[in-house]
């Protein structure tokens, strides 16, 4: 019957490219070093997709591992959303060429563009479909190419960033089950949006040799604001998922924070006096992945034995738009 379910998570996968980019190597590229990389961010090196590698082939990779994890095959699943701001092209959806590659048939299958909460939106809106009843098994990729889009002149971006994917199948839950999606409070403010941008190549700024000139076809941050609205966000929206739940910080396990920058997620954890031991922090190994990055952290965390069956988990992210959110669950 209609509004009865509840969604879970089913299974997980994630894939991070071959070759790697040291503080070292960007030492080469741009006046940057390796000191300050690691004590302005905590990053120390990030993951770059082979040439041949557009932003499907990422997904699919992720999607295969979660597909094994959670015991299904393609033909189970009923939709698929991937949520991504590098896309293989600007049109169609990148979720089409993942839906061929994978050999789903007859499915909805659709891009969502929320930067870093991007796979938030996406487990929400599953969270949706599956308790409406509509639909049973649902692939949510969040997957991204970002070293496409950097200026690796730019000092200030090109160090910040990396490619990668992570996925979740998520399933309608048996009765009674208490592993499920609790809640989720997503956020957008648009009138921040040019705060992290890729001016050219839409509607507004058609790519052009001109744009190419003047570096529109770059992402373009404003560091410092970010970071001080990231921290606001993410902790408002967090205090929001707690009071709604009526959970208590000492009754979540893990904070999983999307991966941006290590001050960010400390700034956050503090405001909550939620100690760091039990905050998930991997973005030494990938950068900002964007919307991948949760995902991929929460991997990294269940097959590293942090992140265990049954337990409390605090998801939260922010990112271009500027978007925002959070989720809570019992994994
Ligand atoms: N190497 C060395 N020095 C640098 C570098 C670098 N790579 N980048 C900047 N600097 C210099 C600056 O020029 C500045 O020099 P000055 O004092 O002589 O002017 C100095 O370091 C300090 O610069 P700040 O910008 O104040 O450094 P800050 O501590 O704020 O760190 C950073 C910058 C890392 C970008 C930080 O602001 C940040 O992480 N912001 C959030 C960014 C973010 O998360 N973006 C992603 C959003 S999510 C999404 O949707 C994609």
């Amino acid at each position: 019957m209609a509004g009865m379910y509840r969604s879970r998570v089913s299974g997980i996968g994630s894939y991070l490219p071959e070759k790697i980019l040291s503080n070292k190597d960007l030492e080469k590229m741009v006046e940057t070093n390796d000191q300050w990389i690691v004590e302005r961010t905590g990053i120390e090196r990030r993951h770059i997709a082979s040439e041949d590698q557009a932003t499907s082939d990422l997904c699919v990779i992720a999607a295969k591992r979660a597909l094994e994890d959670a015991n299904l095959k393609v033909e189970d699943i009923d939709m698929i959303l991937v949520g991504t701001v590098t896309g293989d092209h600007q049109m169609p959806s990148t979720a089409c060429f993942v839906q061929a590659k994978l050999g789903a048939k007859n499915i909805m299958a659709v891009d969502l563009n929320a930067a870093c909460s991007g796979f938030l939106y996406g487990v929400s809106i599953a969270d949706q479909f599956i308790r409406t009843g509509m639909y049973k098994n649902i692939l949510v990729i969040g997957a991204e190419v970002l070293s496409r889009y950097m200026n690796y002149k730019d000092r200030e971006t090109c160090i910040l960033f990396g490619d990668g994917a992570g996925a979740w199948v998520m399933s309608r839950a048996a009765e009674g089950q208490t592993n499920v999606i609790e809640s989720s409070h997503l956020r957008a403010d648009g009138t921040l949006a040019d705060l992290l941008i890729l001016p050219s190549g839409g509607s507004k700024i058609p790519q052009s040799h001109e744009a190419i000139d003047k570096g529109l076809n770059f992402m373009t941050m404003k560091g410092r604001d970010i970071f001080k609205n990231a921290v606001r966000t993410m902790a408002s929206c967090c205090q929001e998922a707690l009071e709604h739940n009526k959970v208590a910080p000492e009754q979540v396990d893990w904070i999983v924070p999307h991966q941006a920058n290590k001050r960010i997620i400390e700034a956050v954890a503090d405001q909550f006096k939620f100690p760091m031991e039990r905050v998930i922090v991997y973005l030494q190994e990938t950068g900002n992945t964007s919307a991948a990055s949760i995902p991929l952290a929460f991997d990294w965390a269940v097959k590293n034995g942090k992140i265990k069956r049954g337990q409390t988990i605090l998801l939260t992210a922010f990112g271009a738009g500027l978007t925002s959110g959070s989720i809570l669950l019992r994994y």
